[in-house]
């Protein structure tokens, strides 16, 4: 069975539900919720996928440019990093360190670039 779809379409909604936090952003407890929810989705998004793995694995070797999965792999990896990131400084934030503001703010953006480009990545990834 191909996977691909129903992990792009799960990673498609992850993202809408990370714009949707950010946009609700001031709304400290909805803001919250919607995080942690993108945050454990998406892990348990990357266990799906490792654990099917073996199944797609030889697939992608004949099909992936290593060059593009290595990409994909940075911006994928990289998102997690900032997940960690973002729950400390949220923390801390909900702690009333106002001064780790600015950090959480910009971390924020990042992780949202990050997550965007592992999206696109995702289809190089996978399907050439
Ligand atoms: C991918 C995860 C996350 C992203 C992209 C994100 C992004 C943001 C952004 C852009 C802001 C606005 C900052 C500003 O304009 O000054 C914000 C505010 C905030 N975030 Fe996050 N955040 C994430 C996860 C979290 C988590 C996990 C927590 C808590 C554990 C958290 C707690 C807060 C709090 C308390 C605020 C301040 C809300 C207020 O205005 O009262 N965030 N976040």
């Amino acid at each position: 069975m191909n996977t691909a779809p129903i992990f792009q379409i799960q990673s498609i909604l992850i993202l809408s539900l990370m714009i949707l936090g950010i946009y609700l952003r001031r709304k400290r407890k909805t803001h919250v919720k919607i995080m942690s929810a993108v945050i454990i989705w998406d892990i348990l998004l990357i266990l799906q996928i490792e654990l099917t793995r073996s199944a797609i694995a030889k697939a992608v070797q004949v099909m992936t440019n290593p060059w593009m999965l290595k990409v994909h792999l940075f911006f994928a990896i990289g998102s997690v990093v900032l997940y960690i990131l973002m729950i400390i400084t949220g923390r801390k934030l909900l702690s009333g360190d106002i001064k780790i503001r600015p950090k959480h703010k910009t971390l924020g953006w990042t992780t949202l670039v990050f997550r965007i480009l592992t999206l696109v990545t995702s289809y190089w990834a996978v399907s050439r």
